[in-house]
């Protein structure tokens, strides 16, 4: 088993993993020129990062399925910090569309000075949890999770990959980007997605039809996605990622915490991220306090 210093290395206070980060990455994203007309999603681990590889090509294309389906979601809207950045970013073309884990004041200087706009999608937070415990298990470049209380303490601390979730959610509360910047939620995708692909289009400017942004909808589904061999992961590997020990594309869904939180655990989970959001403006639009909570119901796809 490879210790947490053999895998991970420590940006501005930051764990990412030395699999698909260097030294030499990091300093590449923060010289990156960012362009006016570029997109970026910007996510916390397993809040939806891979959706939006699906998504954005699709939107700034008019629909064209050509992207998704010959080229893989790591170059297709590659990571702003990772190693494969450098390798495709010629082969990019504009409108260029790119995904980072980076909060806020990681943002290198040039998305300041461009006008690249950015979508910063936020989940609940113990669904990301869950998520992210399953993916410790799968992704072999990652420190093995150990049990479910273990991971949540780690969580919490911000011991994990990018550090804490609240530190990650308020830097991007309060930024100056006034209009280049929209907010989204995972369960708002979840529930209504041709609405929040309809959003999203309107944002970017895309100027799409409902037809289309139905056809999205269709190619960006849980289900179509898990089959396509250009976003599943299923071209990794095994020894790096393991879809048989859990897949990537796992259940997508909003509330599967509450098939792993103890009523202890949602307690002392939900009183640390309250405290570490008390001085903040904004609220979240969950309620983390009960079981029952706000959550949406889906259909399991994995069910018979
Ligand atoms: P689960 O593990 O809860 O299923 P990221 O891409 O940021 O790592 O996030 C991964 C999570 O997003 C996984 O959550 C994955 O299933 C979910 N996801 C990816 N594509 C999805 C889609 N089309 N619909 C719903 N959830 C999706």
């Amino acid at each position: 088993m490879s210790s947490s210093r053999e895998l991970y290395l420590l940006y501005r206070d930051l764990l990412c993993p030395k699999e698909t980060h260097s030294a030499r990455s990091l300093e590449f994203s923060q010289a990156f020129n960012f362009k006016d007309d570029d997109v970026i999603a910007v996510t916390y681990p397993k809040s939806g990062t891979i959706w939006m590889q699906e998504i954005l090509p699709l939107l700034l294309n008019g629909g064209d399925l050509t992207p998704i389906q010959t080229i893989p979601n790591w170059d297709r809207v590659p990571w702003l910090e990772e190693k494969r950045l450098e390798v495709v970013v010629d082969q990019l073309t504009s409108p260029r569309a790119f995904v980072t884990h980076f909060p806020y004041n990681l943002m290198p200087p040039s998305f300041h000075t461009s006008k690249a706009k950015a979508i910063y999608v936020m989940r609940d937070p113990r669904d990301v949890l869950v998520s992210s415990y399953y993916f410790h298990q799968m992704a072999q470049f990652l420190e093995e999770p150990g049990t479910i209380d273990e991971f949540l303490g780690k969580f919490l601390e911000g011991k994990v990959l990018f550090g804490k979730w609240t530190d990650h959610v308020k830097s991007w509360m309060h930024t100056e980007l006034g209009d280049r910047v929209m907010h989204i939620t995972y369960e708002e995708m979840v529930q209504d997605l041709p609405a929040a692909l309809r959003r999203m289009s309107d944002f970017l400017g895309c100027n799409l039809d409902d037809e289309t942004i139905q056809k999205i909808a269709d190619y960006c589904s849980f289900r179509t996605m898990k089959e396509n061999k250009m976003s599943n992961f299923s071209l990794v590997p095994k020894v790096f990622m393991d879809n048989d020990k859990s897949p990537f594309l796992r259940k997508g869904q909003s509330g599967d915490w509450k098939n792993h939180f103890s009523s202890e655990q949602l307690a002392r989970f939900t009183s640390v991220i309250h405290k570490e959001l008390e001085a903040e403006s904004c609220s979240l639009p969950w309620s983390l306090d009960t079981m029952e909570g706000t959550d949406i119901e889906h259909e399991d796809p994995e069910s018979p």
